[in-house]
């Protein structure tokens, strides 16, 4: 399958300064076996793992604790977090040898160029998205990760049979999400809307934000079909 183009760079975070914490710092600088290196194209993902398990890419991981949880819960699959945080790079580092996770890697980098040239298609088993950046002025929603050019790129990445799982708080980007996700002749969705919440996924940091504020958390989650032209699979062709 040929991946699809991004046309223009989407710009979908502006760097948080927020200062690292002396634990979050060491874990950083000390620990460079858990980050892949951004330059690495394309990635062999089973050597950077030791092993040939299901990969899921995390995308925005934030502090990544619930990434750590997740990872703890399903010691037989492989995930990768893509995050441009440092701070919240160093907090999973520390997260992953406070636990002795073995299953996670990280990358430091823009989501939309590391999805693009590192990862191989049809190599992905899933694609978690929490609570991206919702950026929530109309004139900023050019800047949004979940549109149409993403979707594609992403429903590219995922092997036949994957998924991609979106959670947002915020319903416009929701919407949109659902929208941009629904016309991708690749991914089908197993409900008619919004899914029912999963319930392994942890609560995350922004997700209670979202909830103290009274926004609705809906749920998005699409599979890749397992034909490759993109067709259901009827049976009678
Ligand atoms: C609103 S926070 C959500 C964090 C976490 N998932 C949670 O639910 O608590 C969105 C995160 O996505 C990251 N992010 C946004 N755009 C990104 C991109 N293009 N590549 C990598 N990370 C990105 C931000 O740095 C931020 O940490």
């Amino acid at each position: 399958m040929t991946s699809p183009p991004l046309t223009r760079p989407i710009k979908s975070f502006v760097l948080r300064s927020g200062r690292m914490s002396r634990a979050q710092s060491r874990s950083y600088t000390n620990s460079p076996r858990w980050i892949i290196p951004c330059g690495a194209a394309p990635l062999d993902l089973a050597a950077r793992f030791g092993n040939d398990h299901p990969v899921t890419v995390e995308i925005g991981f934030g502090m990544g604790t619930a990434s750590a949880e997740i990872a703890a819960a399903n010691a037989d699959r492989n995930y990768l977090g893509i995050e441009v945080f440092r701070a919240g790079i160093g907090r999973l580092i520390w997260e992953i040898e406070n636990r002795s996770l073995e299953n996670i890697r990280i990358i430091e980098g823009d989501a939309a160029e590391v999805v693009e040239k590192l990862l191989v298609p049809e190599s992905i088993a899933a694609f978690h998205i929490f609570f991206p950046d919702p950026w929530p002025k109309k004139k900023h929603h050019k800047r949004r990760l979940l549109q149409k050019p993403f979707a594609e790129l992403l429903a590219s990445r995922l092997a036949p049979g994957g998924y991609v799982y979106v959670v947002s708080d915020w319903e416009d980007y929701a919407a949109g999400a659902l929208e941009a996700l629904g016309g991708v002749e690749t991914l089908e969705n197993p409900w008619r809307g919004f899914a029912p919440a999963q319930a392994w996924r942890p609560q995350t940091k922004f997700e209670k934000k979202g909830i103290a504020k009274n926004h609705t958390i809906n749920e998005i989650y699409f599979v890749r079909r397992e034909r490759r032209d993109g067709k259901r699979d009827t049976g009678t062709d």
